[in-house]
């Protein structure tokens, strides 16, 4: 496995891949991998003759009172991770590597609307933060596949829809939502979680769950929702939004749209977590 930490260096090693005509997959990562990243790492190998792992903790995704400092970062324990699957090159760049000219001084990606709903309120810059960095790494590793996990399921479509309308040659693969034993979606910031936080958070893919299998006994789905949220803070939750979606592109359903997909995200003390539910609905 080969590590570099320059784009020059990423663009040798890639352009080598690329002359060799060996399906290139990419699987960008802000590091500290569990088995949610490694999922990603396995599925770009079923699909692809070569992986690419970047793993770049972004600042400018980061809102200024957010955990940008305290983000977990493990490098060695990823190298060691990566290694063992065998990922042929991992990109571990420095903040200067990407923005060399300064972060207010970088080209910005801006997805509209979709990076403006759930996530995008009460976190303006970050979608544009996760435009802009990804469009910046798939420009160097040019990859013939991306993978991107559900969990992250509107950051999945935001960055389905920079590819669409910026037409990049890259195919996105949206990979399933890996859990801990009792169903909390696994996430890096799981560990801000103490040991009663830990046990509380299991419940926020309770809540989604329960609410996704009981959707057709509600004839308003903003009852729904508030029954969720209402829930959610009787678990010592602090909410940031409940809504029932759909999954093709995250505006309000109707009557007829049979995919829809429940996301929340909300605060245990200091934490913030997200976790969704993708369901259908039979006629
Ligand atoms: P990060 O949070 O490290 O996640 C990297 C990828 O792993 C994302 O596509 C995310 O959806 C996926 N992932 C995380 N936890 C998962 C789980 N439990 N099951 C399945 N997939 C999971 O998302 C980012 O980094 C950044 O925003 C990034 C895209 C790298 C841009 O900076």
């Amino acid at each position: 496995m080969q590590i570099v930490n320059t784009k020059s260096e990423l663009s040798v090693a890639v352009s080598k891949f690329n002359k060799s005509g060996r399906k290139v997959g990419f699987v960008p990562t802000m590091g500290n991998l569990h088995k949610g990243h490694l999922s990603l790492v396995s599925a770009a190998f079923d699909e692809c003759d070569v992986v690419v792992v970047s793993i770049f903790v972004n600042p400018m995704q980061f809102g200024e009172n957010e955990d940008l400092a305290t983000y977990p970062r493990t490098p060695e324990s990823d190298i060691e991770a990566l290694s063992a699957m065998n990922v042929d090159l991992v990109y571990l760049p420095p903040v200067s590597d990407v923005y060399p000219g300064g972060l207010t001084n970088q080209t910005r990606v801006v997805v509209p609307g979709l990076s403006e709903i759930l996530c995008g309120i009460s976190r303006p810059q970050f979608f544009s933060g996760v435009a802009t960095v990804v469009n910046r790494l798939f420009n160097l590793v040019q990859p013939d596949c991306a993978f991107f996990g559900r969990k992250d399921f509107q950051q999945l479509l935001v960055i389905r829809k920079m590819v669409r309308d910026l037409a990049m040659p890259v195919q996105v693969h949206a990979v399933d939502i890996v859990r801990e034993e009792d169903g909390l979606a696994m996430s890096s910031r799981n560990a801000y979680l103490d040991s009663k936080q830990r046990q509380q958070a299991a419940r926020l893919n309770q809540v989604l769950q329960r609410a996704a299998s009981n959707y057709m006994e509600y004839d308003a789905i903003t009852d729904l929702e508030r029954d969720a949220r209402e829930q959610l803070a009787s678990y010592g939750f602090r909410v940031d939004y409940v809504e029932v979606r759909r999954s093709e592109d995250l505006e309000q359903p109707s009557g007829d749209d049979t995919s829809l997909v429940i996301l929340a995200a909300a605060w245990i003390g200091s934490t913030r977590l997200i976790d969704n539910r993708e369901f259908t609905v039979h006629e």
